[in-house]
């Protein structure tokens, strides 16, 4: 592919990593930055100005906790302004009386609620936070009062794959519009805690046929999105939607990346806003050219016709499995190295289960 690119039409703004929860499965990376290290009201507000000018048509406000910024209010003025689509993403947990309200007068668009579990002892355990169950279902109800649309997002491992058909229950009790069963992709923190989240394989297959027959049974009253789990796959997903291809995602401290898993990547380089515009980092930037399109790919890659509906795969979970970001996803079952999920998954699975807890919570400074 040596075409430019088009313009991006997705961007994640991780605001801050600070938050309330300290899930384990978290997606941010284990060096988690400090409040001092954010981008200030301004630069973000430049860099949004910027992302509009881009081409950039909805941008997820998230974290960490992204209602912690005193400033979300003035960003999604501004997106809503430029008529950018807004979705915030929240824990729901600690969000002052009246915010919902102002961030809906500013003119937010969406919001995503993550709920760690169908039940507050599921949802205190792996968020690592006592009540925080109950402060989640009010902040659902608010949402759905003031007619914002609403997704629960629900991260889905070993601990709570059994709450599946609970999840869709509250779903539709909350009035959602959509739920996503995410399955965890082992990344970040999640990588970190992969022997404790793994589920077996009988579980995972239980949770196909639910989701299955949820997804028919509920059309047109709760639309139910399905990641699927990546170790348990014939065919990786295409993770991001291909690198560098629609959307990149922004850290509290403004890096400019492909994905939130890319600074696992020895040996690229990315760059910040303020250093260089987001416009040359889309378009120049040695990191997003490095994967983009398939001219980079090696054999199976390179001459599968699935090239370019996956793209490869995810970059990162070669790197994490293959030691290679070049390498086919070993999620492919052409990878050489696709038995390893299977090993992976059988390790895993034979953790004594005086170990099933034994969990490493997301902390700033705890890398
Ligand atoms: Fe996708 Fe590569 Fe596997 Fe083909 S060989 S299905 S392109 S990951
Ligand atoms: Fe980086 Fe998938 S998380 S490409």
């Amino acid at each position: 592919m040596s075409d430019a690119p088009l313009p991006p039409i997705g961007m994640l703004a991780e605001l801050t990593h600070r938050c309330p929860l300290q899930c384990v499965y978290c997606s941010n990376p284990l060096e988690l930055l400090k409040a001092d290290k954010e981008l200030s009201t301004d630069a973000w507000l430049a860099l949004f100005e910027e992302a509009a000018d881009l081409g950039v048509l909805q941008i997820h406000l998230s974290g960490g906790e992204p209602t912690l910024r005193p400033d979300l209010e003035q960003f999604v003025s501004c997106l809503a302004r430029r008529g950018v689509y807004t979705n915030l993403i929240t824990a729901g947990v600690g969000i002052a009386e009246g915010r919902i309200e102002r961030l809906c007068d500013a003119g937010l668009d969406h919001v995503q609620l993550s709920i760690q579990g169908a039940n507050a002892s599921t949802t205190e355990k792996i968020g690592n936070n006592r009540g925080a169950h109950e402060k989640k279902l009010e902040t659902a109800r608010r949402v759905v009062e003031l007619g914002l649309p609403l997704t629960i997002n629900a991260p889905i491992h070993r601990h709570n794959i059994e709450e599946v058909p609970a999840f869709i229950d509250l779903a539709l009790s909350l009035g959602a519009q959509r739920l996503e069963i995410a399955n965890v992709q082992y990344a970040g923190w999640a990588l970190l805690n992969r022997n404790t989240l793994m589920p077996d394989r009988e579980a995972v297959e239980r949770q196909v046929e639910i989701v299955e027959e949820a997804q028919s049974r509920l059309q047109g009253i709760l639309a139910i999105d399905f990641v699927a789990p990546d170790y348990f796959a014939v065919y990786p997903k295409p993770c991001m939607g291909g690198w560098a291809r629609d959307a990149f995602m922004v850290t509290p401290d403004g890096t400019v990346l492909p994905c939130h898993a890319a600074a696992t990547i020895p040996t690229l380089h990315f760059e910040r806003f303020g250093e260089r515009s987001l416009t040359d980092i889309w378009l120049n930037s040695l990191a997003f050219n490095a994967f983009r399109g398939d001219d980079w790919m090696l054999e199976p890659c390179k001459s599968c016709d699935r090239r370019e509906i996956d793209w490869g795969g995810c970059r990162c979970q070669a790197m994490a499995i293959a030691g290679d970001a070049a390498a086919t996803d070993p999620a492919c079952v052409k990878s050489p190295l696709h038995n390893r999920m299977a090993i992976l998954i059988g390790e895993a699975n034979s953790l004594p289960s005086s170990n099933a807890d034994d969990f490493r919570y997301r902390r700033i400074g705890r890398a």
